[in-house]
């Protein structure tokens, strides 16, 4: 499949999607979120591919947000087609079985911070800054923003960042939660890539059934979500990987999941 917003390369199981636009920080226009909108869909259609991580080209942005540019020229029915282009291809993101990891480079607003909070979670290089600044713009975040960031870091947290658009240090977004581990910006692909390995290793069985369990049992009341992983358990330990893995350690050796 070919791309002129993005590139998609893929090495041993772990994909790597990259927002391809770096003269404009990788803003999202309607013709990025298409083709992003196609491979996360060849991603999902793919059994082999066991991580995917998105990143930005360039050593300056992860994504500078929704392409300002498009947004400006756009009317409100018009607006409300590109949003919902946006929405349905991050929608498919988070509706992936595999781990999603977001390597943050540089820049990660509005709609880069939305996309990013969409994966499972984020890396960040030292250089990296987070932010919703669609009220700047006399706007509001249109990717998830005002529902993601405040079930990540809290209510209080999320509207001031909200209300002011102010951007924030890789090292404050790892003190709210935003971020799981900050680098340098040199380390970062490889330190990703190091833990996409560590995950590709893992039977896909569980894998899907730990983001399922997670994910689901996140939108439900903890009973409902406590069944949730029950059932998932069971339906783990019904799996040949289980049946490996458990071998596996009695007898001192490996695993060696198949992903079945
Ligand atoms: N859309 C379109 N172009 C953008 C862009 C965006 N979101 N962000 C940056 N660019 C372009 C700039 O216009 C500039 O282009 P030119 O060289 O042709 O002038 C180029 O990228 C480099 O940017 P700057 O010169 O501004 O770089 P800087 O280092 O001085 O500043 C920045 C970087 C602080 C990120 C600044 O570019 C900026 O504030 N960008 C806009 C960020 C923003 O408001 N994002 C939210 C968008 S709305 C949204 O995302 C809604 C939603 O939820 C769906």
């Amino acid at each position: 499949m070919s791309y002129e917003h993005i590139s998609v390369a893929t090495e041993q199981g772990i994909t790597t999607i990259t927002f391809n636009r770096p003269k404009a920080l990788n803003a999202l226009n309607s013709a990025l979120l298409e083709e992003f909108a196609r491979a996360v869909e060849a991603v999902a259609a793919d059994e082999e591919i066991r991580v995917l991580v998105l990143t930005g080209a360039g050593d300056k942005a992860f994504v500078a947000g929704a392409d300002i540019t498009e947004l400006a020229r756009l009317d409100t029915l018009k607006a409300k087609v590109f949003i919902n282009r946006g929405l349905s291809a991050i929608n498919a993101l988070t509706q992936l079985s595999i781990p999603v990891i977001a390597a943050v480079n540089g820049f990660a607003l509005g709609g880069g911070l939305e996309i990013a909070m969409a994966c499972d979670f984020i890396y960040a290089s030292e250089k990296a800054s987070f932010g919703q600044p669609e009220i700047k713009l006399g706007l509001i975040p249109g990717y998830g923003g005002t529902q993601r960031l405040p079930r990540i870091i809290g209510a209080a947290q999320a509207k001031e960042l909200l209300f002011t658009g102010k951007m924030i240090s890789a090292v404050e977004a790892l003190r709210l939660g935003i971020v799981n581990k900050v680098v340098a910006p040199e380390a970062l692909m490889d330190t990703v890539m190091a833990t996409a390995r560590e995950m590709a290793a893992m039977g896909r069985v569980s894998v899907r059934a730990v983001k399922q369990a997670v994910d689901n049992g996140l939108n439900a009341d903890l009973t409902t979500a406590l069944r949730i992983e029950t059932d998932a358990f069971a339906l783990c330990m019904a799996s040949p990987d289980a049946k490996e893995g458990t071998s596996a350690f009695l007898e001192k050796r490996k695993p060696a999941f198949t992903g079945k």
